[in-house]
């Protein structure tokens, strides 16, 4: 694991570069641009739907697809007051809020040192909690009985389940629950493009664990989920473990550890793997009244299981997969911009590119992208000339071009170049689909 204070200078500029990348390509739309925009809200485009639905889905594929102690959940988002008030999160899921007594601006107190960002004031009113759940009203009354939240997390839907989970499907701790979706925090200073939103995704796991073995799997966790940003390309030095401090900690955590991203402005935070000890389920046993514990039959054991959760922002971590992956180099002396995504992860694995806009060559295109559709998310681009076209595959990270040319007619064989080392393979349509499923897996 690398020094965690070794910080390598990121080039101050990428963040400037990404952000005028995703827009111009489609990753990422200001939302609501149309209307003057809407401040921290986004709106993933054709492109960034395809990344961040990857990233979910190699989530996915790591912490429930391919493990037999892990199940999938899909809870509501509106959810009453008693979760909330139950969870905590009515009293203490807030932030301190100061006004800057110059320019009247509002800032988390935690996050600006005293000194005012916009004028550089020191002078700001007392803290206030300002508590970062977003209420509405359920039904036509808006009264206090109508009273629903936006959850500012997932886990709480994994708790409220417990029950539900462990009748249905017969596990037994050690075993998770792993949520995707969206979550909803009112952000008092919500920044650096998708870091921070008001409206984000999250991917969540509760491990129930007999109570003696929690530090083990907290452990456990922690190198899991370090592993599988670098199995996806973050290299070790833009990664790092952080362990927060006693006063860092959540209401409900007994320790916690973040994976931290080196971003342009500085290590933050992708993930928080925290143990959260029984806090969650004996709060909404108390609450409730319904049992959330664990009773094993052969031995006749009975107790409330221990709670480590990975907790990771799909959004930000999209962010970080982009950032890691830009780069600029040259080929053949012409300056290009490529992502280096995993294969996995790109938007799409490959673009079909007819070497002409010749209609002779047409149709044998669309037979090869017809092939290939069933097996990968696939681009079909016949504008501009093909060294232009590679370019803008580079761009996105595309990591493989499958040329059709004049030859083609002839041989049944196609070009495959590859986005990384820009070389070239002829290969014949018949084994099209096996030789980029081989490398897809390889790489
Ligand atoms: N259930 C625990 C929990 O929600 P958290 O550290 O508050 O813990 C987990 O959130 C992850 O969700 C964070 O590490 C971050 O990646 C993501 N996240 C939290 N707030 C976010 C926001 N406002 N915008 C984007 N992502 C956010």
């Amino acid at each position: 694991m690398p020094d965690p204070e070794a910080a390598p200078d990121a080039p101050s500029d990428l963040l400037e570069k990404v952000v005028g990348l995703c827009k111009r390509r489609g990753f990422i739309f200001q939302s609501a641009e149309i209307y003057g925009g809407f401040r921290s809200t986004y709106d993933y485009g054709p492109l960034g739907v395809n990344l961040l639905r990857n990233v979910k889905n190699a989530w996915w594929e790591a912490m429930v697809q391919r493990r037999d102690d892990v199940v999938g959940l899909d809870a509501a988002i509106l959810s009453p007051p008693a979760v909330w008030e139950a969870s905590g999160h009515l009293s203490n899921f807030t932030d301190p809020l100061v006004d800057c007594r110059n320019c009247h601006q509002r800032w988390r107190e935690d996050k600006i040192d005293g000194v005012c960002p916009n004028c550089g004031s020191t002078e700001f009113t007392e803290a206030r909690a300002f508590n970062l759940m977003f209420k509405t009203h359920a039904g036509p009354i808006e009264n206090e009985g109508a009273v629903a939240y936006l959850r500012p997390e997932t886990a709480q839907g994994m708790f409220i389940n417990f029950a539900n989970v462990l009748q249905t499907t017969r596990k037994k701790p050690p075993f998770g629950i792993a949520q995707v979706g969206k979550s909803f925090r009112n952000e008092i200073t919500p920044q650096n493009f998708i870091f921070r939103t008001r409206e984000f995704e999250q991917m969540e796991m509760e491990y129930f664990v007999p109570p003696a073995d929690a530090q083990t799997w907290f452990e456990y966790w922690l190198e899991q989920r370090y592993r599988w940003y670098i199995d996806l390309g973050i290299p070790e030095s833009e990664l790092r473990l952080r362990h927060h401090h006693g006063d860092e900690l959540a209401h409900y955590s007994a320790a916690t550890a973040d994976v931290e991203f080196l971003f342009p402005w500085g290590w933050d935070e992708l993930e928080g793997i925290a143990n959260r000890t029984d806090f969650d389920l004996v709060a909404h046993a108390t609450a409730s009244g319904e049992r959330l514990e664990y009773f094993d039959q052969a031995s006749g054991e009975r107790y409330v299981p221990h709670v480590i959760e990975p907790a990771a922002g799909a959004s930000r971590t999209m962010m970080a997969f982009l950032m890691s992956a830009y780069h600029e180099d040259e080929i053949d002396g012409e300056s290009r911009t490529v992502l280096r995504l995993d294969p996995t992860l790109a938007p799409y694995q490959v673009a079909v590119l007819p070497l002409s806009k010749k209609e002779t060559l047409e149709p044998l295109a669309r037979q090869v992208l017809t092939s290939l559709q069933p097996h990968f998310m696939c681009d079909y681009d016949v504008t501009q000339s093909i060294g232009k076209r590679y370019r803008r595959q580079d761009e996105v990270g595309t990591p493989w071009c499958v040329t059709v040319d004049f030859d083609s007619l002839e041989d049944q064989a196609v070009t495959i170049r590859d986005r990384d080392t820009t070389e070239q393979v002829r290969v014949p349509i018949g084994e099209l689909v096996a030789d980029l499923g081989h490398r897809m897996h390889r790489v």
